[in-house]
């Protein structure tokens, strides 16, 4: 149990980067921290994949560099999030233990030479992996420096899932656990279809590459039983950081970006002091800064509202998109702004200095291959102070939004599995879309993990929410009774937690909330699309449904539904409804669809916002501060007042917020 006092690890907002001194001769670490100190650094993250440089050889450990850069640190009063180093096992780990590698579903075992190349059920790497954390943490855990543990790296990134026999025989032990027996287990995974039946936990094997089609309900508790692994190896290193140092805060970095899903982290959070997330921009999307936004929004209902750490991203270009674009000049600014709008309380990045060897080379740095001197540092130094000034904002939380968007990582791995009635059905899609059409509106949203409660919101949107957690009916039922819009969209509440679908006609978990009855499934060919009778656009999916107990407010006019219901709403007395949409809308449409759920809900933006500003209101102890940024390349009007903390200077009601900049009023 944590003994941490809740103390966050910086004064302000913390900013900084991953320092891998390491990678440079010891003569360039006090320019470095010269350099940190000009740029305002107040944290950084060591250590990360440093395993093989402090123990060299097994129990031989070398730790001088590490004394001297904690030193060096901590006299320049830069705190430091120590990491355990098990992302980047030593070579000669792999090369004493080959068993340990992971294997992928061809039954290929995967060399070193990476990093993350180990079997998340191996024993070796747990035995390894909490011995070296232990020695790290009576080491270093009261040096003055650290200020948190890191716990590995970005868990499950490259080996997310192993197909090896020692995984084998840990999903056998898991699938024991959860299942009564093994009949229990042929019921639910649906053995008899193709004579799958298994008379022994013993005959089972992860999804390996088959011949076709694998059984969805292996495929289904294999993704959790990967995802558990990681977990309880989390659950395991973080133990030990504990009971060497209970007063040290714990976190690991998730990725809650892009597509990324190989951990159900909502098993992680309670395991977690802070929550802390990695965040990359798809360099090409031209809404990249929405799915910022989503992303950011995400990772806020993980640590339950509070603040949280983003823990890496980049101040220009990465190295492994396939066109690699530099940021746009502001952009790293608004970036780092826009996660400090939605409740970061540190703002780090990918890495200090750009590495001058190694695979990640081309990927840009707070100090670039340039040095000082380039106009990338200059604006790193600026970013610091705007965040130095900013310091009041830390501790502070996002308001409680009025709308709330559920997203569900079980319902993902199972929605996008073999063998179903439509490729083009992503589980992110429609999420995307939603928060899309808010984020354009400028309505803030809470998005929460679907187990979350309701309690308080006036909106609730659940895009395809396939595989529906136990009593989230009944809890959005709730919604509804009291007068709250609820929207479900196609392709949510069809099976049951093994994957076995609900009958007696789609959305069986969702029938009576919506009072609508699916016969038939009725997706569009590649690129196709319909159109509905209140003038929208629907793509990707339809579906031949009754509304037996709702009304209907848009119509297919074409396409495989004709003349059948699209959207549908099922009101109740008091002014609650259940929104039903049976398509995949194109974005005005779905802006307008979005509108309407505003309107009957009553709800509005935080400000009027004529042009579009993106804008967010923290709220804390001592007051409130209001975030507005601006995406475009033209000034926009800020109707409200206050002082701005980015320049120091009074902003009156409809003042602009110039064109790319971030506006910051305190007490608006
Ligand atoms: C992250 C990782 C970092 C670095 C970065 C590059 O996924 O945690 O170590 O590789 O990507 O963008």
């Amino acid at each position: 149990m944590s003994r941490w006092t809740g103390r966050w690890p910086t004064d302000g907002i913390a900013f900084g980067a991953d320092y891998n001194p390491e990678q440079w001769p010891e003569e360039v670490w006090p320019d470095d921290v010269a350099l940190m100190q000009e740029a305002g650094v107040t944290l950084v993250s060591l250590g990360i994949f440093s395993w093989g440089e402090l123990e060299p050889e097994e129990g031989r450990f070398e730790f001088g560099w590490l004394d001297r850069i904690l030193d060096l640190l901590h006299e320049a009063g830069i705190g430091v999030d120590l990491a355990t180093p098990s992302a980047a096992p030593p070579v000669w780990l792999h090369l004493a233990h080959p068993e340990m590698l992971p294997v992928d579903a061809d039954g290929q075992r995967f060399t070193h030479g990476s990093r993350e190349s180990w079997c998340v059920s191996s024993p070796v790497i747990r035995h390894h992996a909490t011995r070296i954390a232990r020695v790290i943490a009576e080491r270093y855990g009261h040096h003055p420096a650290v200020k948190m543990w890191h716990v590995s790296n970005e868990l499950a990134c490259h080996n997310g899932r192993c197909y090896c026999d020692v995984s084998a025989a840990a999903f056998r032990d898991w699938l024991g656990k959860q299942y009564t027996d093994i009949e229990a287990l042929n019921l639910a995974w649906g053995t008899a279809f193709w004579g799958q039946r298994y008379a022994s936990f013993e005959q089972i094997l992860p999804p390996r590459r088959t011949t076709t089609i694998p059984n969805p309900g292996q495929r289904l508790a294999f993704e959790r039983f990967s995802s558990d692994a990681f977990v309880d190896h989390l659950e395991a290193e973080a133990a030990v950081l504990r009971e060497v140092t209970p007063h040290l805060p714990v976190t690991t970095n998730y990725m809650v970006m892009g597509d990324f899903h190989q951990i159900d982290y909502t098993q992680t959070t309670p395991l977690l002091d802070i929550v802390s997330n990695d965040h990359y921009l798809g360099a090409e999307d031209p809404r990249r800064f929405a799915e910022l936004a989503f992303s950011a929004d995400r990772v806020r209902g993980l640590a339950g509202g509070k603040p949280w750490l983003l823990m890496e991203h980049s101040t220009s270009a990465v190295n492994w998109q396939p066109r690699n674009l530099a940021k746009q000049p502001g952009e790293m600014v608004r970036n780092a702004l826009q996660h400090v709008a939605r409740g970061a309380d540190g703002v780090l990045f990918f890495q200090w200095r750009q590495s001058r060897a190694g695979a990640e080379k081309y990927h840009s740095g707070m100090v670039p291959h340039a040095g000082r001197d380039s106009e990338l540092f200059r604006d790193v130094v600026g970013l610091g102070a705007t965040l130095g000034r900013l310091a009041e904002v830390r501790g502070s939380t996002v308001e409680k939004a009025r709308v709330a968007l559920l997203w569900d990582v079980p319902s993902w791995w199972a929605s996008e599995l073999e063998a179903h009635p439509s490729v083009d059905v992503r589980y992110l899609d429609v999420a995307r879309d939603l928060h899309g059409a808010l984020f354009d509106a400028g309505v803030a949203v809470d998005v929460l993990p679907a187990t979350s409660d309701l309690a308080g919101y006036d909106v609730v949107l659940v895009p395809t929410l396939y595989l529906a957690p136990p009593g989230v009916a009944a809890r959005l039922a709730e919604v509804v009774a009291r007068g709250g819009q609820v929207v479900v969209t196609y392709f949510s509440g069809i099976v049951d937690e093994h994957d076995r679908v609900l009958l007696g006609g789609y959305p069986g978990a969702f029938r009576d909330l919506l009072g609508v009855r699916v016969e038939e499934f009725a997706p569009l060919a590649a690129g196709g699309s319909v159109s509905l009778s209140d003038g929208s656009t629907g793509t990707v999916w339809t579906e031949r449904f009754t509304a037996d107990d709702a009304e209907v407010l848009a119509s297919y006019d074409d396409g495989p539904s004709a003349g059948r219901p699209a959207l549908t709403r099922r009101s109740v007395p008091g002014g609650g409804a259940a929104w039903y949409l049976s398509t995949r809308l194109d974005a005005p449409s779905m802006a307008t669809l979005v509108a309407k759920v505003l309107t009957a809900a009553d709800v509005t933006p935080l400000v009027p916002r004529p042009g579009g500003l993106e804008i967010v209101r923290r709220v804390g102890e001592s007051g409130s501060w209001l975030f507005a940024i601006n995406h475009t390349d033209g000034d926009l009007p800020l109707l409200a007042e206050g002082t701005d903390l980015v320049t120091g200077a009074p902003h009156g009601l409809g003042a602009s917020v110039p064109a790319g900049s971030v506006v910051v009023l305190r007490g608006a």
